[in-house]
């Protein structure tokens, strides 16, 4: 049995699959993830200085010069075909869940129903002070005034951005994707190199572990199954072994 076989075999048989994915699946569509040798963000940014609750805090000029640039950069990124087979598998019944590490909003452009953003997101910011969502539309507008820190028009509170910083704790949706991968069977990690907790402690609760990643990952030895290569070949190969059928995957798209 070669390994997409495997993968389809450990699919069928899972009574309950959860997704988790990282900046990897969204590489295709034009963004680049964090931490891949020569193009990986952090090799030319310090995330503390740029993407930290120290750096908003104690230094939101560059906060928002830099870092925010950056989050609101990926607002014209379109989803890939890995988003798009992803969403098939959960209409299909074949994912029950989709966890994701990505703040790029490409599983719900896609169409992906369910998705728990447990790094946050870029749709809106918030008031610290009175919890008022502010959209990011305004928040530029707020911003392209000079006004840094970004005040909320309700009650003169300091706004922030919905993204999890470094040095925030993560929003409560995390605690259900613990739950429910402790309480799934199978977890499919896609593009990510797990090297930042708690997230990646998932790849410790799972029953089964799948990872499909371009790079090695520091979990790659416990998986039961390990497929290195492209997010959205492997899953056009999945999807195709899943279905029986040999290159007419547009067809089902
Ligand atoms: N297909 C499959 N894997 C890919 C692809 C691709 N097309 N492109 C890149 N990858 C792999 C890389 O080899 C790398 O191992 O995706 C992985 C991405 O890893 P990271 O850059 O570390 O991204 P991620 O795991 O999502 O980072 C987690 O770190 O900086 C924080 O908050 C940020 O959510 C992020 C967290």
């Amino acid at each position: 049995m070669d390994k997409i076989e495997r993968a389809v075999a450990l699919i069928r048989s899972s009574r309950k699959t959860i997704v988790l994915t990282g900046a990897g699946i969204s590489t295709e569509s034009g963004i680049p993830d964090f931490r891949s040798p020569g193009t990986g963000l952090w090799e030319k940014i310090d995330p503390m200085e740029v993407l930290s609750t120290k750096a908003l805090y104690q230094n939101p000029e560059h906060f928002y010069q830099v870092g925010f640039q950056m989050l609101i950069s990926m607002d014209d990124a379109e989803p890939n075909k890995a988003h798009e087979i992803l969403t098939k598998l959960e209409r299909e019944g074949y994912i029950d869940l989709l966890v994701t590490q990505n703040i790029d909003n490409l599983h719900q452009k896609a169409g992906s129903m369910e998705v728990l953003e447990v790094h946050g997101h870029t749709r809106s910011c918030y008031c610290l002070n009175c919890g008022m969502e502010v959209s990011m539309v305004d928040m530029n507008r707020i911003l392209q005034k000079g006004e840094i820190p970004p005040k909320c028009p309700d009650c003169e509170g300091t706004l922030r951005p919905s993204v999890v910083l470094f040095g925030d704790s993560l929003p409560p949706c995390f605690d259900r994707a613990w739950s429910e991968v402790e309480n799934g069977e199978l977890l499919i990690v896609i593009g990510s190199s797990l090297e930042v907790g708690p997230v990646n402690y998932l790849a410790n609760i799972c029953k089964q572990l799948m990872i499909i990643n371009l790079g090695r990952t520091t979990y790659d030895q416990q998986a039961d199954l390990l497929i290195q290569g492209s997010a959205s070949q492997i899953l056009e190969q999945i999807y195709e072994k899943l279905h029986g059928n040999k290159g007419n995957l547009n067809e089902c798209l």
